[in-house]
């Protein structure tokens, strides 16, 4: 600033001269209105203004108000409208917050039935460390149909044959009533799977009869009596219906694993609390954990109870993998009492949810890739992978993302996000606040006549009908016949510089059995987070045996033996 305006300023400070420019506005306003009878109504304006600035410098709650009167609200406006600039005008086309542009337009094009060709090649760096390819076939094979499907639950007395791409779990409460219908809708065109999310089945899950898992996390929400615990008869009336295919208890979700939640009061509306079975206008609460199980055994028992009580319908859970031995304590516990969940559905760390601070979101749970390597590794050492169906779930939203997961272990993939952008989400990220500008996430009754049911059921089909046709292309264009045929050795990723490998040598993936034999003392442990934690996991709890003895307090022994050699990397 040159000195003459610093010292002008000593004396008049500078950033007062909005606030007194509208003085000087609303004088020369009333001046004029008095002796020629017109600028009244500028004078109102600058009265406006200059009552504001006295607002302002009085008010405690903004320092930037207090100093720089009127013109302070720029910059709330500026902030208000920074996420839609910054879409529209500043986001590079591949930068993901959380999903690129060219994510959100893929999806967008594949709902709307739009051409979701590209002209004159690829955008992505192909030299960049990371980027991955399929390895195509030179002799290309044809596919009969896109309806690729996994069989869940084989030894059920009723199993279910899913689509490999499914609507992932989100609850009626964080959408709207209108877009629940219109995922619904389309689920039952489509014929695929609607996961309910922890907040239960509500009147618009059954108002289309698309085909429901219902997912019963810690809160019972639509199984549970007046304290919050577990209700069998209430359970097994909505479980036996027709429109549940399978059953998921949720441990876990990978925005927020160990968390809980509240719906806050004023959003549980009659429909809400009906769908729940709580109270209408009170806090709605999902706890951290069950109280059904308190064990690894129990858990499982829980299970088996919920799929008898199903009629035998196929019975899961989903988590976010966090301490590996919690994990092999369910997977010993497995072993111990011979009683299998059909699925478990692994959430990565990067998934979404409709509000979670940021600290869970940005820092806890196990990212996708390695939860879902380590629980597929983990059955096949144990010989179970053939009896246990792995669904998985973390921004899987084209085509070639349902192959990589395929690849590393998955039969089938969910998508949150991607059945929302397919409902017209322009993730303006305002799932927590009610104002969802497109009707998606809000319980705002005008906001929800935003979105057309008719019109977005035809999206939610055309996305995923579109996504899978993409999907028979890859595989044929791969010369093979199924989905479930891509594995690790199919797709490759430039790891540095001119340095490129198959997923299969630069990922872990351990021998079938591997884990028993090694258990026995037959041979090696395939991998240090087995060798640390499979001796200290346990059937009977979640926490490691060596918890007890460890009085100080440290919980997991280190790695102590062949430190030196061996990696020391816990995860696989
Ligand atoms: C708005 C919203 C609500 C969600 N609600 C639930 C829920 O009730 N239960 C659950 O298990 N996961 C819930 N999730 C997580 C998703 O089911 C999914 O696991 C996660 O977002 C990863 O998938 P995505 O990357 O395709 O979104 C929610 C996600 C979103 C975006």
């Amino acid at each position: 600033m040159p000195n003459w305006l610093l010292s002008l300023d000593r004396f008049f400070p500078i950033r007062y001269l909005t606030w007194f420019a509208c003085a000087a506005v609303m004088l020369l306003g009333a001046f004029t209105q008095v002796v020629a009878h017109a600028g009244g109504v500028w004078a109102v304006l600058g009265l406006v203004g200059v009552v504001t600035g006295v607002r302002d410098v009085r008010q405690r709650r903004h320092s930037i108000l207090r100093n720089y009167p009127v013109i302070g609200h720029l910059r709330f406006l500026l902030e208000f409208i920074r996420p839609e600039m910054r879409q529209y005008f500043i986001e590079g086309d591949n930068e993901a917050a959380p999903f690129s542009r060219q994510q959100r337009s893929l999806v967008y094009q594949r709902a709307k039935g739009d051409p979701d060709k590209r002209p004159l090649g690829t955008q992505l760096d192909v030299q960049a460390e990371g980027y991955e390819w399929i390895n195509h076939s030179l002799q290309p094979t044809r596919v009969a149909s896109h309806d690729f499907r996994v069989r869940i639950g084989a030894n059920c007395a009723q199993p279910y044959d899913a689509s490999i791409f499914n609507i992932s779990a989100m609850s009626f409460g964080a959408l709207s009533g209108a877009a629940i219908r219109a995922l619904n809708g389309g689920a039952l065109r489509g014929n695929f799977a609607h996961d309910t999310g922890e907040g239960s089945i509500s009147v618009h899950h059954r108002a289309q009869g698309g085909d429901l898992i219902w997912e019963v996390a810690s809160g019972y929400f639509g199984c549970r009596n007046a304290d919050g615990t577990f209700n069998a008869e209430l359970f097994a009336k909505h479980a036996t219906e027709p429109q549940v295919k399978m059953i998921e208890i949720k441990l876990s979700q990978g925005a927020k694993p160990g968390h809980g939640g509240v719906l806050p009061g004023p959003k549980v509306t009659r429909e809400i609390a009906d769908a729940r079975g709580v109270e209408i206008g009170v806090d709605c609460i999902s706890p951290a954990s069950h109280s059904a199980f308190s064990t690894p055994v129990e858990m499982l028992e829980f299970i088996a109870r919920l799929r008898e009580l199903s009629g035998g319908k196929p019975t899961g859970f989903k988590f976010c993998v966090g301490h590996p031995w919690e994990w092999f304590a369910v997977a010993k516990a497995m072993l111990e009492t011979g009683l299998l969940p059909d699925f478990i559905v692994v959430d990565g760390g990067e998934g979404g949810t409709g509000a979670a601070p940021l600290e869970f979101t940005d820092h806890v749970g196990a990212p996708l890739q390695e939860g879902l390597l380590l629980v597929h590794n983990t059955l096949v050492g144990l010989n179970l992978r053939d009896k246990i169906r792995i669904g998985c779930a973390g921004k899987v939203v084209s085509a070639f993302d349902i192959a990589r997961m395929m690849a590393l272990g998955a039969n089938w993939c969910n998508s949150a996000r991607g059945f929302m952008f397919a409902l017209g989400c322009i993730q303006a990220q305002s799932c927590h606040n009610d104002h969802c500008p497109t009707g998606v996430a809000t319980q705002d009754p005008l906001r929800q006549k935003a979105l057309v049911v008719p019109s977005k059921i035809e999206r939610v089909h055309n996305f995923h009908r579109n996504t899978l046709e993409a999907l028979k292309e890859l595989v044929q264009a791969a010369g093979l016949q199924h989905p479930n045929q891509i594995t690790a050795n199919h797709v490759v990723r430039r790891v540095a510089g001119d340095k490129v490998k198959l997923l299969a040598n630069h990922l872990q993936f351990i021998a079938p059995g591997s884990l028993l034999a090694a258990a026995r003392g037959e041979c090696d442990w395939p991998h240090n987070v087995y060798k640390v934690y499979w001796p200290i996991s346990r059937a009977d709890s979640f926490a490691p045996a060596a918890a007890e003895v460890h009085p100080d307090g440290l919980k997991v022994p280190l790695p102590t033996v062949g430190e030196a050699q061996a990696p020391l990397d816990l995860v696989i």
